[in-house]
């Protein structure tokens, strides 16, 4: 398998059908319609619904119940980068190879973008519990998609991110790990959750797969941390140094260059070997992990 181009055939077909899922009908609120549309088809690797349509897929997933959460999750993701480039946060001008919403629609119209991108992710998955009434995985991986996103994941760890700005130092480890498995492995395990649940796995089975995402998202942004060091903006497609001029707490400053990148193969091994021990095909997931310690963007 050309991994490289598996990954980008995905990406593609996954472009198509969440633009299936987005929003048409016109009306009064057209800017916020056009802002949505500007964030989640500025580019994008994706990654999120790629995990929950390999995760379906290794434990036999069949059928398009999948699809709604493929959407709704990456519209999630997408709402939580709009907000997470607003000057109250990191106070980005570049996402995506693309200026940042705030940065074309504004600020209020960025914050109610992203407000409305979290609604919709919502209206999109629920639409799927109501046409599968009665079918419990379907409501179970809503709840994974709710909780994940929230204080108990994606935001939570946001939450302490900003709290930690100018402590680059003196964070404690404890604190950043915390941080790395909220704000970005949250997200990664509810994806291969959620693939899994739909696809009728046991809550063993979840659970090491939340295991593997924790992994995953910790192997996932400390190589984000790594770019934002030594990348190159045409790569990344946003600003490289962003983290040193928020003087974000970040594993490279906690832990040196050098370590982080050990770590960041040593923990996507982690999760590489907990996928090992499952039933079903892998070969792509496994593949996919591995490829995403040497990323680029
Ligand atoms: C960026 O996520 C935010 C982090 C959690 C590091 P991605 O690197 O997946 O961003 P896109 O979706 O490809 O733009
Ligand atoms: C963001 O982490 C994680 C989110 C939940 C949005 P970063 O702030 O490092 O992400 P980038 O570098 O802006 O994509
Ligand atoms: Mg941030
Ligand atoms: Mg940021
Ligand atoms: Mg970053």
């Amino acid at each position: 398998m050309d991994i490289e181009q598996e990954i980008l055939n995905r990406a593609s077909a996954i472009e198509d059908k969440i633009r299936t899922y987005m929003p048409k009908e016109k009306g009064f609120q057209q800017t916020v319609l056009d802002a949505m549309d500007y964030s989640v088809f500025a580019g994008g690797k994706r990654l999120r619904p790629m995990l929950m349509e390999a995760s379906y897929q290794m434990f036999g997933g069949k059928g398009n119940v999948i699809e709604a959460f493929m959407a709704a999750i990456e519209m999630i993701h997408t709402y939580s980068l709009v907000h997470d480039d607003l000057p109250a946060m990191d106070n980005d001008e570049y996402r995506r190879g693309k200026k940042t919403t705030h940065a074309v629609y504004g600020e209020a119209m960025a914050i109610l973008a992203g407000d409305a991108l979290l609604n919709y992710a919502y209206e999109t998955a629920v639409s799927a519990v109501v046409q599968n009434a009665g079918d419990i995985r379907v409501a179970k991986a809503f709840q994974i998609l709710a909780k994940k996103a929230g204080i108990y994941g994606m935001i939570g760890g946001q939450v302490v991110d900003v709290e930690s700005e100018k402590n680059g130092q003196t964070i404690d480890r404890e604190r950043l790990d915390f941080i790395y498995r909220l704000k970005t492995s949250a997200l990664l395990e509810a994806s291969l959750m959620i693939g899994a649940v739909l696809a009728g796995a046991d809550d063993i089975e979840v659970a090491q797969m939340e295991a593997a995402g924790t992994k995953l998202g910790l192997a996932f942004q400390i190589q984000d941390d790594i770019l934002d060091v030594t990348g190159t903006f045409e790569q990344l497609g946003k600003p490289i140094g962003s983290d040193d001029k928020n003087d974000k707490a970040t594993y490279v400053a906690f832990e040196g260059l050098d370590k982080a990148k050990e770590d960041v193969r040593r923990f996507s091994e982690e999760a590489v070997s907990i996928l090992d021990k499952l039933r079903g095909n892998h070969t792509f997931l496994r593949e996919l992990f591995l490829y995403l310690i040497n990323r680029n963007r």
